[in-house]
């Protein structure tokens, strides 16, 4: 895995639980609560794929798929501040697609086969994967349906991650079951199914703590043993 690329979360503890950061070649995926820090992540990385290697980045553009209306561009531009990146240069370095539906969400992947055919990105997010796909298809004998677009766009994302060299981020909502749990708090089951997990080379599960911080839980990996972290939500984004 002589190219791969390790791509700074922001946190050294998160980076150590994950062997360096969020690897390019493959899919990773966070999963948790609302309010446990997905979104602010997401936009953490949007800045630290653009650092030079020996900053823990790989010096490249960002697509950003977003299919909940919660990127912000200021939000962007206060964390290239604390990485000492021009603001303004760092947003523009971030191509952000909103996705409407499920329909267009697939569409956007394939757009984004051509765009990154380029080699100039290094990082594709898509904040939420499963929302529309959930919204799309929510009736009782349209799940295997789901499952099979599911399939195929994540095959795609696969495909793009391996092919560009690239990192695919991928947030994930949890089920709520609060018949089965309400005594136990929320679930934290991801959704998605088997397709999903099958996909996902990293899995990592996010929880409140206290105040600011959060609890990363790896689940998943290739090559890391399972471990748990904590890391905290700021204005400059995601640190320890
Ligand atoms: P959903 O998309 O709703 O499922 O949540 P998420 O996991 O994407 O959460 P998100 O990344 O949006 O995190 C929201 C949390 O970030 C808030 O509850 C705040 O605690 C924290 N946060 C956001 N901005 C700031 C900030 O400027 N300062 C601090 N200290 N915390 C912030
Ligand atoms: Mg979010």
């Amino acid at each position: 895995r002589a190219n791969v690329f390790a791509i700074t979360t922001g946190s050294k503890n998160l980076d150590t639980m994950l062997g360096g950061g969020i690897m390019t070649m493959s899919l990773t995926e966070v999963f948790g609560e609302f309010r446990c820090g997905k979104t602010q992540l997401s936009h953490t990385l949007c800045v630290t794929t653009q650092l030079s290697v020996e900053q823990g980045g790989c010096a490249k553009k960002v697509a950003y798929i977003d299919t909940e209306g919660t990127f912000r561009p200021e939000r962007i531009k206060e964390i290239a501040e604390r990485f000492d990146l021009d603001p303004e240069a760092a947003l523009e370095n971030v191509m952000y697609a909103r996705a409407l539906n499920s329909e267009h969400q697939m569409e956007l992947a394939e757009q984004l086969s051509q765009e990154l055919a380029s080699g100039s990105y290094g990082l594709v997010v898509v904040d939420s994967i499963m929302a529309n796909f959930r919204v799309d298809y929510s009736g009782r004998g349209e799940l295997s349906e789901r499952q099979q677009k599911l399939n195929i766009f994540l095959n795609k994302l696969c495909r793009i991650s391996e092919e560009y060299n690239c990192a695919v981020f991928l947030t994930n909502q949890v089920q709520s079951d609060p018949g089965a749990n309400s005594l136990f708090g929320p679930t934290s089951k991801p959704v998605g199914g088997h397709v999903l997990a099958h996909a996902s080379a990293t899995r990592i599960m996010l929880r409140k703590g206290r105040g600011d911080e959060r609890v990363a839980k790896l689940q998943d990996s290739p090559d890391m043993p399972e471990g748990e972290c904590v890391y905290v939500i700021k204005a400059r984004g995601i640190c320890d």
